[in-house]
């Protein structure tokens, strides 16, 4: 745990740059930081590995007053990654990735080990990339040696600062899909600086909203969309955060059963229905596409009235019902199948649970 009791940082006379916060950033958990450009974040996260000193106050991790901690010891223990991804330019990817564990005079051959299990790890193909000159780099490659780097010596801490800001949207979207993957495996206490709003609710398990200095509010994105301290806040999330809460909830809990077809028998398997289509599964319960249940496709067989699934409108057990709902506002369907990634199927997602969904939560605010 990182506790922050009563700092500020008076940069000068002018510029309190934090004022007066306590806060507990918790173990293993991602906390993020968020708000206006010049509101501390930065002063805030380089306090804590004590590039910066706070002015007043203390910042304890487990305990222990960081002030007080041998710095090569606090350091070993921190991972950092640099706003704007800093990666040395004349040193190769392996060497950048490399930095601390040769610091820390590991044996070659860990090395060597260790950063060809990064780069696995962070998603480029060690063969190719480890003797690549950051240069020779697109942005998201990057951002993702960045984050290597900073895992290299296993610290049970990360400092992130905007660690993803410099990619296009879709890399950004890619990028934290895997970050949030590889969170889950390595349960890393994080403190992750962004700007970006849904970033923040992606990721984060705690956030604290920043502003001039102070937090306004720290708790679980949840909380956050469902009531927001103040003004500020509210604004800061913005407009649609009905629909921001979305993008917490797992389709998991909202699945429900619907009819299916056999494709391998015939139309006799379907008795009366409502439904204008079912879901076409295989003999091993595996998904094949839908069929159109009226009657004049009735009249085809049952395989010619198939139609099949592209793979964007298929969602998995942990896609978000966010996700379920933008797929199905792209392919202008009224429900979606939820798939594990054996194939088998699980059941679908529907539009009316979603707006039901939406309803409950507007009522709530
Ligand atoms: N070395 C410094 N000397 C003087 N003032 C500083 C210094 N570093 C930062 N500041 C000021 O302190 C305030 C907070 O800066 P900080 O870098 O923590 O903001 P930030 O929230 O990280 O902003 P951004 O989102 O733009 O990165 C700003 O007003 C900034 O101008
Ligand atoms: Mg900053």
């Amino acid at each position: 745990m990182i506790r922050f009791e009563k700092v500020t940082k008076e940069y000068d006379e002018e510029t309190v740059a934090v004022k007066d916060i306590t806060f507990e950033i918790p173990s293993r958990e991602l906390t993020v930081l968020i708000g206006p450009s010049g509101c501390g974040k930065t002063t805030t996260l380089k306090m804590i590995n004590r590039i910066i000193r706070p002015t007043a106050g203390r910042i304890l991790i487990d305990g222990s007053d960081v002030t007080e901690m041998d710095i090569r010891q606090l350091r070993r223990g921190i991972g950092y990654v640099i706003q704007n991804v800093g990666l040395f330019p004349h040193m190769t990817v392996k060497d950048n990735i490399a930095t601390v564990p040769k610091l820390l005079k590991w044996e070659r051959s860990k090395i060597d080990v260790r950063v060809e299990e990064l780069l696995q790890l962070v998603g480029l193909e060690p063969k190719s990339y480890a003797n690549k000159l950051p240069k020779e780099l697109s942005g998201g490659e990057a951002q993702r040696v960045g984050v290597a780097r900073a895992l290299a010596a296993d610290p049970p801490i990360i400092l992130m600062d905007e660690p993803f800001g410099a990619v296009d949207p879709l890399t950004r979207v890619r990028l934290q899909d895997e970050f949030a993957r590889i969170q889950e495996e390595l349960h890393k206490t994080i403190v992750f600086v962004t700007h970006d709003i849904d970033e923040a609710i992606r990721l984060a398990d705690k956030i604290a909203v920043m502003k001039g200095g102070r937090i306004l509010q720290f708790d679980t994105p949840e909380e956050i969309l469902a009531r927001p301290v103040e003004k500020f806040v509210h604004d800061f999330m913005g407009s649609d955060r009905a629909l921001k809460r979305l993008s917490r909830i797992p389709v998991l809990e909202y699945i429900e059963k619907s009819e299916t077809i056999d494709i391998n028998g015939g139309w006799e398997q379907l008795g009366v229905t409502k439904e204008e289509f079912v879901w076409a599964l295989d003999d091993s319960k595996k998904l094949i596409g839908w069929v159109d249940v009226s009657h004049s496709s009735r009249e085809l067989p049952l395989r010619e009235a198939l139609t099949e699934m592209l793979e964007e409108e298929i969602l998995s057990p942990d896609s978000t019902m966010k996700e379920a709902l933008s797929r199905m506002l792209e392919s202008g369907t009224m429900a979606l199948p939820v798939v594990e990634r054996s194939g088998r199927f699980l059941g679908q997602i529907s539009l009316s649970k979603i707006q039901e969904l939406t309803k409950s939560v507007r009522e709530e605010e």
